[in-house]
């Protein structure tokens, strides 16, 4: 991975898993002294302006960071020229986002549980429609792959 990256998480809603992607990063980035930039967006609309799931909000405070100034906002095709890197948290938002790629998009897409050995094409599961145990989960899932970005970066 390049220097100084712009990283963009990516699920459905921005309101579950990408926020804490998003938050597992840059609390790794910044521990390991690494400047970095970092934002999260969702393939779909539905929580365009909302703060994250108070689910996720409770997970991130546990692990001691706030998110819930976090605002949701959807993917566009010009992320694709604003940031270095682009992940997807699962299969299906990879998919859309191929397909919002403009063809001189600069940015690498992949899925994120890619960055992790012996996670490669594995989801990021959904936690919007289970209970909360599923974020810990979820934020289990995301610090690895922050851990294994920040290692990578380190290099
Ligand atoms: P996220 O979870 O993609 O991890 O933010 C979801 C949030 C909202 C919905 C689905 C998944 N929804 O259908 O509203």
């Amino acid at each position: 991975m390049k220097q100084s990256p712009r990283v963009l998480f990516v699920c459905l809603g921005n309101i579950c898993r990408s926020p804490l992607a998003e938050a597992a990063f840059r609390a790794e980035a910044e521990a390991a002294g690494l400047a970095v930039h970092t934002d999260s967006a969702g393939t779909a609309a539905y929580h365009v302006g909302n703060p994250p799931d108070p689910r996720a909000i409770r997970e991130a405070a546990r692990n001691g960071i706030d998110i819930a100034h976090y605002r949701g906002r959807q993917v566009t095709a010009r992320d694709f020229h604003e940031f270095t890197h682009v992940f997807a948290l699962d299969a299906d938002n990879l998919a859309n986002l191929r397909r919002v790629r403009p063809v001189d998009g600069s940015a690498e897409l992949a899925l994120l549980m890619d960055m992790v050995p012996g996670r490669r094409g594995e989801a990021v599961a959904d936690p919007y429609y289970g209970d909360e145990a599923g974020f810990a989960v979820t934020w289990d899932d995301v610090s690895m792959a922050a851990r294994a970005m920040v290692a990578s970066l380190k290099d």
